[in-house]
């Protein structure tokens, strides 16, 4: 595991851009595996301009969804290929055919969650599985006691995932109850996983995340396993890390000096 530890969301994105581009770079045809939410939108707004400087390909791009919200209709802007196909793949210049995301028109949830779990395989697997963090440690929504060999499965949301999501939808009730996700093993088969947490909110999720024990209580401690995780956090999101503890098993790389 590798930490990174910066001063504040945007170099958290920069950095994060940079090192997804150089991880992408020799691969004909990489496949990025994408989380919505706040948390990634300053990487996807560094990757957009390193595209625009030349340095970021995307013309071979495939990005994969983590999940999608089950029962919103078709081209609701607040469904996960909506938000993903604005703050992602079209200022990627990434065409709709190569943004895949569960879908949940099907009117068989479960069967489209299977066929969701081929297309990754079918597509070699993901490259590099971007990732965010739950308040309560879920990563896609594997919520608390999500079995760590779940594949892409129809996943109930929580009451707290439901409510941190609300500020997205008109009325907390217009928040779906169910989700498609990719499932706690799809995830630990992505070839390279970036996790970023920004925000004091999530400095508790963190600790318990990186240096407690691995449990399916916390789902996101699952990653302390996956041999390439890299791990990018601002100082709050940072502010419960024993990074004397956590160097004793990870390399931390504490940007905040250098910033200064
Ligand atoms: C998003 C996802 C979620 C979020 C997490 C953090 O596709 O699956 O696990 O990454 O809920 O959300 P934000 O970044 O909005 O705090």
């Amino acid at each position: 595991m590798i930490v990174h530890v910066l001063p504040d969301p945007d170099a958290v994105g920069s950095l994060a851009a940079r090192l997804i581009e150089a991880e992408l770079l020799d691969i004909a045809a990489p496949v990025l595996g994408v989380a919505t939410g706040s948390t990634p939108e300053p990487v996807y707004a560094h990757l957009t301009r390193r595209r625009e400087r030349g340095t970021f390909r995307t013309d071979r791009l495939r990005a994969f969804a983590l999940d999608e919200y089950v029962g919103l209709a078709a081209g609701h802007a607040e469904s996960y290929r909506s938000v993903l196909e604005r703050g992602f793949a079209a200022p990627l210049g990434v065409p709709a055919e190569r943004l895949h995301v569960p879908s949940w028109e099907a009117d068989d949830p479960a069967a489209a969650s299977d066929a969701y779990e081929r297309e990754i395989l079918l597509a070699g697997g993901i490259d590099l599985q971007v990732l965010g963090i739950g308040r309560n440690g879920h990563i896609g929504f594997n919520e608390p006691g999500s079995d760590f060999r779940s594949l892409t499965r129809v996943v109930p949301l929580t009451e707290s995932t439901r409510a941190a999501n609300a500020r997205f939808f008109e009325e907390p009730a217009d928040v779906p109850t169910l989700s498609i996700s990719q499932g706690l093993a799809t995830i630990m088969r992505a070839r390279a996983i970036a996790l970023i947490a920004t925000g004091a909110d999530k400095a508790d999720a963190i600790r318990a995340a990186l240096t407690g024990p691995v449990d399916t209580g916390m789902p996101a401690s699952i990653l302390q396993r996956h041999p390439r995780l890299r791990v990018f956090l601002d100082g709050a999101a940072a502010s419960r890390l024993d990074l004397t503890l956590l160097a004793t098993f990870a390399v931390v790389h504490d940007w905040r000096e250098a910033a200064r």
